[in-house]
């Protein structure tokens, strides 16, 4: 097995950057049909005393009929070299294209059948405990507006309970 078990509390890193610069996939589906996309919003912590993974999907986004249809998903990390791939995941859309072949990722799939790559330095594997699309009703006029701007379908926030965190050997 290349992949090792961690406990969530091993995680190493630091959240800011491994979201906002280095970047990760969120995947959700299975050996018969699953997407991925790019992400640079999300967030570890503790909730219900819980550990979770919460990651921002706008409707926009192919990758969001897969969240809503599964009851788990998986996020992803890699080493640098993988940037262009991310990139290339970031802005191709799973509706037109078989992307994770563009992108050169190889999918393999978890004990209990979510896709998630080899490439991968490290694989967090979590059940969707809520998720909510934001009410443009209760955000601030400037998120509004940054809404507007990018013409983008408002995100939807996936809590998922962390389940398996793996590690590559
Ligand atoms: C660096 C980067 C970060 C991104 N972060 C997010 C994000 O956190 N949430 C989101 O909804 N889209 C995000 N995107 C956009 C999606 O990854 C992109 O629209 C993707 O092509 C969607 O693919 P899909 O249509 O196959 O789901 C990001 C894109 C890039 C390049």
């Amino acid at each position: 097995m290349e992949f090792k078990r961690i406990s969530p509390k091993d995680i190493q890193g630091n959240t800011f950057s491994m979201f906002a610069e280095d970047l990760a996939l969120v995947t959700a589906g299975n050996q018969k049909s699953f997407n991925t996309m790019t992400i640079g919003w999300g967030d570890f912590g503790i909730l219900w005393s819980k550990p979770i993974i919460t990651v921002y999907v706008s409707s926009s986004r192919y990758t969001k009929q897969f969240m809503d249809a599964n009851d788990e998903f998986t996020v992803e990390f890699f080493d640098k070299k993988y940037t262009d791939a991310l990139m290339y995941l970031g802005t191709h859309s799973g509706r037109n294209e078989d992307k994770v072949s563009n992108a050169r990722l190889t999918p393999v799939f978890t004990e209990s059948g979510n896709a998630t790559f080899k490439e991968s330095r490290l694989i967090i594997e979590a059940k969707k405990l809520y998720s909510h699309e934001f009410d443009a009703n209760a955000l601030p006029e400037e998120i509004i507006q940054w809404y507007k701007q990018r013409k983008l379908g408002l995100h939807t926030m996936y809590i998922g309970e962390i389940k398996n965190v793996w590690i590559k050997q």
